[in-house]
C-alpha cells in the first residue's frame, strides 16, 4: 500500500510534495519522506509517523530544488522506524526511490548486492531497487537504462518512481500497484492515486502494468520497459477539490456518511427510466448483454464483500445461480470457472491486490470480467470487459461508507438486468424501484436521528458488540460489525441471526449489547434469535421501522423507515454506521485513520 508522489515542475517542489502526501495519507501513516534534487545531489527528510509531523520537522532550505519525490507508508517489510521510512536510496546516496507494493525476489536480489559489497541500512524489500540501480549506473549504463534494468530484476507488485543525483527527471514504472500522471502547465506529478495533485489539475494520464515513463521538465515519455514508445491520452477527471476537503465535518468518515443522500442520487441518475415506473436501464447492459451466462461469481473483500454478498443473495433470492467469494480465498476454494461464468469483482477503489488476483484468475480461466467500482482508469476497471460506475466521489475515510450503499444499490439495479435477462423469478418489483428512487430523501431523514450518537455513548465499555440479522440483514450485520471494530478498536461481531444458538450465545452476557437488524423478510425468525440473546441478558436494540413488534420487546431502538425489504438493510446500515462513528469518537480514536489499516490495500 502506500502513496507515493513526484514532481517535476518549474517551481519548488517541496510544497507539492508534502501537500501531495497529505492528500495520499489515507493510504498509508506509518512514516513519511520525501527527496528533493537541489543542485548538489539529492537531499532526503524522512520519518516515522504521520506527514504533519515530518512537515513540522521539514527545513525548506535544505530541501530546495524543482524535482522532487514522496512517500507516505503502509509497512509491509519492516517496522514503521525512520530507517526503513522510505525515499530509500543507495550507499553513494545518489539515487532515491520510492515504491509502493511488494518485491517478492527482494531477499534473493539483496544477497547478491550484498556479496557485491552494498550496504544495506534497512529492513525493507524496496532498498534492494536503489542499489540495483546504482550496480548498472557502475557498470556503466545511463540514468535510464540502469532504471529499466532493474526494473526488469524485480517480480512482484510495485509502482516506483526514482531519481538520480543532478538530473532533472524522474523515472516511474508499475506493476501491480497504481501510478497515474497529472499535467499542469508548471509541470508534471506523479502520484499513486489523482487526489495527490487533484487541485492543481484534472488531467491525468493513467499508467498501464509493464510502462515505464520518463518526466522531464519539457514532457513525459511513455514506454514499454525496452524503451518502445506507446500512445498513453490524458483523461480529465470529474472529482471536484472540494469534494475532496472535509469541509464543516470533523472527520472525512462523517462527512461521507451524509453524503450519501448525494452520492446515491448520482450513482442511480439516469438508470431507473422508462415508459413503466421501475425499468432499469444501466448504460452498458442493453437487454440480452448477459444471454448465456449460467453462473455469477462475485469476488471482493472487506466492506465491498459484505456490498458483493448483499448482491449475491439478491440474486439468489430472485432465482440467479450466484456465489459470493472473498477474493483472497478464491484462488485456493477454486471453484470451477468457464466461459459462461460471469465473474463480478466489487471493490471501490479499483486497486484492492487481493481481488485483482481473483480477477486475473478467473480471466485465466474464460470467465467474463465485470467490475462495480468508484474509480474511473482503475486497475480493475481496465482488467474487467465490462464496468459499472458506482460514482459516489472520492472516499477518504479509511472506513467504507457511501461507497458501500452505492455498491449495494448499483448490485440491485444490475440484478435486474440479469434476472431479466437469464428469466430469473422476482418479475414485478415495481415497489422496489419507487422505493429505490426515493432512497436519497429516506437516507437524509435518518442522519438527522440523534439516537445511534446516544447509543454509543450509552453502552460505551461494553466487552462485545454483537450484530445479527438474516437474508439481506446478514452482510448488514457482517458490515456493522467490521466498521465498528475498525475505528472503536472494541471487539464486535456480525452473525446470521440463525447461527447465534450455534456457538457465539455462549459469548452473551449483560456485557455484549445485540443489535438486530430487521428487513421485514421473515422477521419473526431474527426476532425470536434476538430474543434467546436477550433472554440470557444481553441488551437488545432493535433496527426496525417504529411500530414493528421488536420496538416492544427491544431494550433500545434505532428508527428506519419502512421500505421495500431488499433495501431495509441498507438503512439499517446508516444507523450502524453512525453508532460506529460516535462511538469512537467519544473513545477519542483516529477516525479517518485507524491503527494497522490503509484504504487502499495493494499487497497479497
Ligand atoms: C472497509 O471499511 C475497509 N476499508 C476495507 O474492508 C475495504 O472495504 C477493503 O479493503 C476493500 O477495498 P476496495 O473496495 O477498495 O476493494
Ligand atoms: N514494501 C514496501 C515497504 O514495506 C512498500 C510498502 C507499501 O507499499 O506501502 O516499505
Amino acid at each position: 500500500m502506500c502513496g507515493i508522489i513526484g514532481r517535476v515542475g518549474t517551481d519548488e517542489a517541496i510544497d507539492t510534495l508534502l501537500t501531495g502526501l497529505e492528500n495520499l495519507e489515507y493510504r498509508g501513516y506509518d512514516s513519511a519522506g520525501v527527496a528533493v534534487q537541489n543542485g548538489s545531489g539529492i537531499k532526503i527528510q524522512k520519518q516515522s509517523g504521520k506527514v504533519a509531523e515530518l512537515k513540522q520537522a521539514i527545513d525548506s532550505d535544505l530541501l530546495s530544488g524543482e524535482v522532487g519525490i514522496g512517500h507516505t507508508r503502509w509497512s509491509t517489510h519492516g517496522p514503521p522506524t525512520d530507517e526503513n521510512a522510505h525515499p530509500h536510496t543507495d550507499s553513494t546516496r545518489d539515487v532515491a526511490v520510492v515504491h509502493n507494493g511488494i518485491i517478492e525476489n527482494y531477499a534473493t536480489l539483496k544477497s547478491s548486492l550484498q556479496e557485491l559489497g552494498h550496504e544495506f541500512e534497512s529492513d525493507t524489500d524496496t532498498e534492494v531497487i536503489p542499489h540495483l540501480i546504482q550496480y548498472y549506473l557502475d557498470e556503466g549504463a545511463s540514468a535510464e537504462t540502469a532504471f529499466r534494468r532493474a526494473i526488469d530484476d524485480l517480480e512482484g507488485s510495485y509502482a516506483v518512481a526514482a531519481m538520480v543525483a543532478n538530473e532533472h527527471v524522474l523515472y516511474a514504472a508499475r506493476q501491480g500497484s497504481p501510478l497515474v500522471v497529472g499535467l499542469d502547465d508548471d509541470g508534471f506529478f506523479l502520484a499513486s492515486d489523482v487526489p495527490a495533485f487533484l487541485e492543481y489539475t484534472d488531467d491525468v494520464v493513467y499508467l498501464e502494468d509493464g510502462d515505464v515513463v520518463v518526466v522531464r521538465p519539457d514532457g513525459v515519455e511513455f514506454t514499454t520497459l525496452e524503451g518502445h514508445a506507446i500512445d498513453r491520452q490524458p483523461e480529465t477527471v470529474a472529482w471536484d477539490p472540494e469534494q475532496a476537503g472535509k469541509g464543516e465535518y470533523d472527520h472525512f468518515m462523517l462527512k461521507e456518511i451524509h453524503e450519501q443522500p448525494t452520492s446515491l442520487a448520482q450513482a442511480i441518475e439516469g438508470r431507473i427510466q422508462g415508459d413503466e415506473p421501475g425499468e432499469v436501464a444501466l448504460e452498458s447492459f442493453p437487454p440480452g448483454a448477459f444471454d448465456g451466462i449460467e453462473r455469477i461469481q462475485f469476488v471482493a473483500c472487506g466492506t465491498s464483500y459484505h456490498a458483493a454478498l448483499y448482491g449475491s443473495i439478491a440474486m439468489n433470492q430472485c432465482g440467479i445461480q450466484t456465489s459470493a467469494h472473498l477474493a483472497n480465498e478464491y484462488g485456493v476454494s477454486a471453484p470451477p470457472v468457464d466461459e459462461n461464468t460471469l465473474v463480478i469483482a466489487v471493490t471501490q477503489s479499483g486497486e484492492t491486490a487481493d481481488t485483482l488476483n481473483a480477477m486475473r484468475r478467473a480471466e485465466a480461466d474464460g470467465a467474463r470480467l465485470l467490475t462495480v467500482t468508484n474509480v474511473v482508469g482503475s486497475t480493475a476497471a481496465r482488467l474487467a470487459d465490462d464496468v459499472l460506475l458506482i460514482r459516489a466521489g472520492p472516499e477518504i475515510g479509511v472506513a467504507a461508507t457511501k461507497t458501500f450503499s452505492s455498491q449495494a444499490v448499483m448490485l440491485l439495479l444490475l440484478a435486474q438486468c440479469i434476472i431479466d435477462d437469464l428469466d430469473g423469478t422476482c418479475e414485478d418489483r415495481r415497489a422496489l424501484y419507487n422505493d429505490l428512487s426515493g432512497l436519497p430523501d429516506t437516507f437524509s431523514s435518518i442522519l438527522e436521528d440523534g439516537t445511534a450518537k446516544a447509543l454509543a455513548e450509552q453502552y460505551l465499555g461494553a466487552e462485545s458488540y454483537f450484530f445479527i440479522g438474516r437474508g439481506l440483514g446478514f452482510p448488514v450485520a457482517l458490515e456493522g460489525a467490521l466498521k465498528f471494530k475498525e475505528i472503536t478498536y472494541e471487539h464486535a461481531e456480525g452473525f446470521a441471526s440463525g447461527e447465534l444458538k450455534h456457538g457465539p450465545l455462549a459469548l452473551v452476557t449483560p456485557e455484549t449489547p445485540v443489535f438486530a437488524i430487521f428487513t421485514g423478510d421473515e422477521d419473526e425468525k431474527v426476532l425470536n434469535n434476538a430474543e434467546e440473546a436477550q433472554t440470557r441478558g444481553a441488551p437488545l436494540v432493535a433496527v426496525c421501522p417504529a411500530g414493528h413488534r421488536a420496538v416492544d420487546i427491544a431494550d433500545a431502538h434505532l428508527d428506519i423507515p419502512a421500505v421495500d425489504p431488499d433495501l431495509a438493510g441498507l438503512l439499517a446500515n446508516v444507523q450502524l454506521q453512525l453508532l460506529s462513528y460516535h462511538a469512537a469518537d467519544a473513545l477519542g480514536r483516529p477516525i479517518d485513520k485507524p491503527r494497522n489499516l490503509a484504504k487502499s490495500v495493494t499487497v497479497e
